[in-house]
């Protein structure tokens, strides 16, 4: 894997600290479902931070394109499923997190457009439910989290990648919104989808994503939960910015650190419909 130049934008946010070696690399995992706007958030997050940005759902999309170029197709069946998760070793995935996005290659090829179609979506969905390639996916997300720190956006970062960030942050956003959100994206791209189509292929990802029994999308324990319906991108990362501050100001055992915030996340939390995973103290 390689890594980032760190050539973003510069900032002396009090909360950046990617060049301070004598404090672990920062880490902040943003979880949510589809078209919440994680990848926005995250890409200029890590610029601001000067961090990795670290796409999880890209290297689910990686086994999803191998899967239908070898015609592995759902309903999987426990044979198929091992044969997912061995793609992983049989294939040289190279995931390299660099300015502003996440390449990836297969083989040597680059395949980070082939990763955003609307096929690629669905393909990507169907093996994330399978536990062999998350076994096989999420150590390796661990070692680039470990490497350099980062903003690791995914839908289990804060569950079960790491519980342990620095800041953990459930991106959500209404439906409708999201879709219009997806279909403005996929039209920029090139590719024309009828927002309703784009609603109807979200919901089903999001059904999929969140009832799967395997580390299912849910809001973890601790998360600060930001509904971005009526926000602009730049808005949601200055209030993730101040949500960093603000934390790293205030030590879990001090009135108003993070036990008062709990009980905010579990008002929020219920709010955003989704299950909520027990609080770990
Ligand atoms: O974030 P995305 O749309 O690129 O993710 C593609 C799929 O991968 C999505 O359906 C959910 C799944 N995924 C996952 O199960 N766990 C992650 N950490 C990231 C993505």
């Amino acid at each position: 894997m390689s890594l980032p130049s760190n050539s973003g934008k510069e900032t002396t946010d009090p909360v950046t600290h990617a060049s301070d070696t004598n404090k672990p690399p920062i880490l902040i995992a943003i979880d949510g479902p589809a078209g919440a706007g994680k990848s926005t958030i995250a890409r200029q997050l890590a610029a601001r931070l000067r961090v990795p940005y670290l796409d999880t759902g890209a290297m689910y999309r990686a086994v999803g394109l191998l899967a239908m170029r070898e015609g592995l197709l759902p309903p999987y069946s426990e044979g198929q499923g091992k044969r997912l998760g061995q793609l992983v070793q049989r294939h040289a995935l190279d995931f390299r997190p660099e300015q502003g996005g996440f390449r990836v290659l297969i083989d040597g090829e680059d395949v980070s457009k082939q990763l955003r179609t609307p096929e690629a979506s669905e393909a990507a969905s169907a093996v994330s439910a399978v536990s062999a390639v998350r076994r096989a996916l999420v150590p390796l997300q661990r070692e680039m989290a470990a490497k350099n720190g980062g903003v690791m956006e995914g839908r289990d970062i804060g569950s079960v990648v790491l519980p342990d960030a620095d800041l953990k942050v459930f991106l959500t956003a209404a439906s409708d919104e999201r879709a219009r959100r997806r279909h403005a994206e996929l039209r920029g791209r090139g590719v024309e989808a009828a927002v309703a189509e784009v609603l109807a292929s979200q919901q089903k990802r999001d059904m999929q994503d969140s009832s799967r029994a395997d580390s299912p999308l849910q809001v973890a324990a601790g998360s600060v939960v930001i509904d971005s319906t009526q926000m602009t991108p730049d808005q949601v990362v200055e209030r993730i910015l101040q949500e960093l501050e603000r934390r790293r100001a205030k030590p879990l055992d001090t009135p108003g650190g993070d036990a008062v915030k709990s009980r905010n996340h579990g008002r929020l939390a219920h709010d955003s419909g989704l299950p909520v995973e027990e609080e770990r103290f």
